[in-house]
């Protein structure tokens, strides 16, 4: 048998998507082959040499060992179930899938035991979420988290390649002394601005459906449907990197200096006194720092929670997953290769 996988990105034109093709090839990750598959905008590019696969009826989705998406959860919906019948495991970054409790939701340092027994369907939390679990979790297995209260800075680049763009368009015309274009992704002007609800409002609710995610996956990574979640997400004029300040009360006491001492020595975490989205970015790392008590509560505690959100808020954790799968085949076929042994 091959130890060399074959690989689909889907989506692959995009900022997660390219993302995830560099770090493919940055973390040596064994693939005899990488096929970018995008929209039929996009046929006839050429990524890394290989040409673009439109996602079309007819197009061939055979032979993949796993499939990377990151093209929205419209496209996931479609074409994931499709992958996997064709044989691929799929790591969807979308939210697709993340509500559904028969699907895992996983972060790599976090609950990977939730891969086993998976069929062939994966889910990638929301960026915010994924940065955020990756602190509470060593402090929730240590003293039990009992409410969090959460603020988040979201960069543009969580929106994608479009709202890169505007920032940078509002940003050049305003310094050139020209009048900013109008916004068309965001609702107001993103450039030398701050939006106080991150994400779209359903019908009738007053929380976004970015708050909704994070409300819902942090309990569901955790594995605690107890803990109390309040969020406000909010975008900030920041190319890359999302910062969170959270504030947490615990069931069990615990210190700052022990919280400090707990997160200095998790995975896939640095702790440093103020981190900034500009140093995160580029790094796997979450870094965490402002660690502090909260002097309104007796087992109340802050901290500032910053990540690069196209590293590991969506692209390196999907690639962990995909490491630790083709790492052990049985994990890698999930409840499909039990059923082939049966
Ligand atoms: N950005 C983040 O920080 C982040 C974090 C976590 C999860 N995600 C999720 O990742 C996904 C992509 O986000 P992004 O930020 O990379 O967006 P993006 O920069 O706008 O890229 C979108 C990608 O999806 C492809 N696509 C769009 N419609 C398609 C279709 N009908 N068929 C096939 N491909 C299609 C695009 O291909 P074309 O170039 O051909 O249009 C492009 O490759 C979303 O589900 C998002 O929620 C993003």
């Amino acid at each position: 048998m091959s130890d060399r996988f074959r690989v689909a990105v889907v989506g692959a034109t995009g900022v997660v998507g390219t993302t995830m093709r560099a770090l493919l090839s940055e973390r040596k990750f064994p693939a005899s082959e990488i096929v970018p598959f995008a929209s039929a905008r996009s046929a006839g590019r050429e990524l890394d040499g290989v040409p673009v696969r439109p996602l079309i009826d007819g197009v061939d989705l055979e032979g993949f060992d796993v499939a990377l998406f990151s093209a929205g959860a419209g496209v996931s919906r479609e074409w994931a179930p499709r992958f996997v019948a064709a044989g691929a495991t799929v790591i969807d970054n979308s939210s697709a899938f993340r509500r559904d409790p028969d699907i895992p939701l996983v972060v790599s340092d976090v609950n990977p035991h939730a891969l086993e027994g998976h069929s062939g369907l994966i889910a990638n939390p929301n960026c915010s979420t994924m940065q955020m679990v990756v602190a509470l979790a060593p402090i929730h297995r240590a003293a039990a988290i009992e409410r969090l209260v959460v603020a988040t800075y979201q960069s543009v680049s969580g929106t994608g390649k479009r709202a890169i763009d505007e920032l940078e368009a509002q940003a050049r015309a305003t310094l050139n002394g020209s009048e900013m274009p109008a916004p068309e992704v965001y609702p107001e002007p993103i450039a030398f601005n701050v939006i106080g609800a991150a994400g779209s409002f359903a019908d009738g609710d007053d929380h976004t459906d970015e708050e909704r995610k994070m409300m819902f996956e942090t309990r569901k990574i955790l594995e605690d449907e107890s803990i109390g979640v309040a969020v406000t997400c909010v975008r900030v004029p920041v190319r890359v990197g999302h910062s969170l300040a959270v504030n947490l009360q615990t069931r069990e006491p615990l210190s700052a200096e022990q919280a400090t001492e707990l997160l200095s020595s998790a995975p896939g975490l640095v702790v440093e006194d103020v981190p900034t989205p500009l140093r995160s970015a580029g790094h796997d790392e979450v870094f965490v720092g402002r660690i502090r008590r909260d002097e309104s509560h007796p087992r109340g505690l802050s901290m500032f929670v910053v990540g690069d959100n196209l590293r590991k808020g969506a692209a390196t954790n999907a690639i962990q997953i995909a490491e630790l799968l083709v790492g052990d085949r049985e994990l890698l076929a999930g409840d499909r290769g039990a059923a082939r042994a049966a």
